[in-house]
C-alpha cells in the first residue's frame, strides 16, 4: 500500500527547518572539492589565468602526469587546498600540455577524452562496489578551452575538440589574452565563435535560471551568458591605475589593462559564473547528466537499460565480456608502450657498444702504429750498430743480446 502524502499543519515546534543549517555545516566541515580540466596550446594563458582566477599560485605544483605515447599529449593534476571565510576547497587543477603542439594535432582530443571517461568509469566502478564506504570522486566537473586569440573564427582543431568533448564535460570556452585584440576585433571575434559553435551544435555550459528565480538572479544569468565566450586576461602583477588604487592588471605604454575591471574584460563574469553562482551547479550537471549519459550507455552495451519504457534482462556474460576487452584493451596499450620502450633501451645500448667498440678499434690502430715505429727505430739501431767496423767488445755483445730481446 502507498504512503498517502496529506499536508498537514504542525502544531508546535519540530526542529526539521534546521535541516538546511545541518547539512550546511557539514559541507563547511568536510570542505569542497572541485576538479578543473585546462585545455589549449603552450603559452596562451593557462596557468596565468587559473592563478589569477584562486588568487593563489596553485601552477606549478605539479602531482602526477600521463603522456599519450600517439599524440605526446600530457594529462598533469594539480592540487591545491584553499580556503575563503571559514570554507575549504579542495581545488584540483587538471592541465593538459602538449595539447595543440605537433605538425599533426587531429587527434588531441583523443587521449584527453580518454582521461575524462577513465574518471567516470573510476567512479562507476566504486559506485558498483559492495562496500561503499569512501568514494573518491576525480570526474572533471568543468573544461576551460582556450579559444586562441585569432580575431578570425574557430580553427579546426578548436571545433573537433569541442564536438568531441561537449557531451562528456562542461564546456566553458574563453578568449584568454583579450588584451591583444581591439574592442572592435573582439566583438566580431566572439560572434563569429558563437555562430560557430552552434553552427556545429556544441554544447557549452551555460548559466541557467529558474522562472521562480528573483528579477537579480536572472538579470545575473542573462548578463554572464551574454558574455560567452569570455574575452578575458590573466595577470600576476599589481599596478597603481588612475585612482591610485593597487589593482591586477597588464601595463601598457599606453595605459593600464585591469583585471578586476568590468569594462576593460570578462574576468569578473567568467571568475562569478564559475566559483561565486555556478560551481555546484557545474557538479550536478556533471553528476546528474554527464556522468548519467555515460553510466546508461556504458549499461546499454553490457546489455542493461535502466529506462523504464525498454527493459532488457541484465547480462552478466555481456558485461564481463565488456570488462575483459576493456581490460585487453589496456593492457594492449600498456604491452605496446613497454614494448616502445624496450625498444628504445635497446637502441640506445647498441649505440653505446658500437661507440666504445669503434673507440676500442682506433686505441688498437694507435698501438699498433706506435709499435711499429719503435720496431723501426730499433731496426734502424739495429743496422747502425752493425754496420759499424769496429771489433766487438763485450758491451756490444750485451747490447746485442738486448736488442734481440726485444
Ligand atoms: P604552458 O605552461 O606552456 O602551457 O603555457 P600557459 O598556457 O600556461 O601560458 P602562461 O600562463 O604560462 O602564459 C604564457 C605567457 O603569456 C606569459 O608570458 C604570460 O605572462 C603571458 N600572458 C598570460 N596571460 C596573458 C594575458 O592575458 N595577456 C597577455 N598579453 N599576456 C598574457
Amino acid at each position: 500500500m502507498e504512503a498517502s502524502n496529506q499536508k498537514k499543519k504542525l502544531q508546535g515546534y519540530v526542529g526539521f527547518a534546521n535541516l538546511p543549517n545541518q547539512v550546511h555545516r557539514k559541507s563547511i566541515k568536510r570542505g569542497f572539492t572541485f576538479t578543473l580540466m585546462v585545455v589549449g596550446e603552450a603559452g596562451i594563458g593557462k596557468s596565468t589565468l587559473i592563478n589569477t582566477l584562486f588568487e593563489t599560485k596553485i601552477f606549478p605544483i605539479k602531482e602526477e602526469t600521463v603522456v599519450d605515447a600517439q599524440t605526446g599529449v600530457e594529462i598533469t593534476s594539480m592540487g591545491a587546498e584553499i580556503q575563503e571565510g571559514g570554507v575549504k576547497l579542495r581545488l584540483t587543477v587538471v592541465d593538459t600540455p602538449g595539447f595543440g603542439n605537433s605538425i599533426n594535432n587531429e587527434e588531441n582530443w583523443k587521449p584527453i577524452l580518454e582521461n575524462i571517461e577513465s574518471r567516470f568509469d573510476a567512479f562507476l566502478g566504486q559506485e558498483n562496489r559492495v562496500i561503499k564506504n569512501k568514494i573518491t570522486d576525480n570526474r572533471i566537473d568543468a573544461l576551460i578551452y582556450f579559444i586562441k586569440p585569432t580575431g578570425h573564427s574557430l580553427r579546426a582543431i578548436d571545433i573537433e575538440f569541442m564536438k568531441r568533448l561537449h557531451t562528456k564535460v562542461n564546456l566553458i570556452p574563453v578568449i584568454p589574452k583579450s588584451d591583444t585584440l581591439t574592442q572592435d576585433e573582439l566583438t566580431g571575434f566572439k560572434s563569429r565563435v558563437m555562430a560557430d559553435i552552434n553552427y556545429h551544435q556544441i554544447q557549452i555550459f551555460k548559466p541557467n535560471w529558474d522562472p521562480l528565480d528573483d528579477a537579480e538572479t536572472v538579470a545575473d544569468c542573462k548578463d554572464m551568458l551574454a558574455k560567452i565566450p569570455f574575452a578575458v586576461i590573466g595577470s600576476d602583477k599589481s599596478y597603481e591605475n588612475d585612482s591610485g588604487k593597487t589593482v591586477r592588471g597588464r601595463k601598457y605604454p599606453w595605459g593600464l589593462i585591469e583585471v578586476d575591471n568590468e569594462s576593460h574584460n570578462d574576468f569578473v563574469k567568467l571568475r562569478r559564473m564559475l566559483i561565486c553562482t555556478h560551481m555546484n551547479e557545474l557538479k550536478d550537471a556533471t553528476d546528474t547528466v554527464l556522468y548519467e549519459n555515460h553510466r546508461s550507455q556504458k549499461l546499454f552495451t553490457m546489455g542493461h537499460v535502466q529506462d523504464n519504457t525498454v527493459f532488457r534482462e541484465y547480462n552478466p556474460a555481456a558485461y564481463l565480456e565488456e570488462e575483459r576487452r576493456l581490460h585487453d584493451l589496456k593492457m594492449q596499450k600498456m604491452e605496446a608502450e613497454m614494448n616502445a620502450v624496450f625498444q628504445q633501451k635497446v637502441q640506445e645500448k647498441e649505440t653505446k657498444l658500437k661507440q666504445s667498440e669503434e673507440e676500442l678499434y682506433a686505441r688498437h690502430k694507435e698501438m699498433k702504429v706506435n709499435l711499429e715505429k719503435q720496431r723501426i727505430e730499433l731496426e734502424e739501431k739495429k743496422k747502425k750498430l752493425m754496420s759499424t767496423n769496429r771489433p766487438v767488445t763485450p758491451i756490444d755483445k750485451k747490447q746485442k743480446r738486448g736488442l734481440f730481446s726485444l
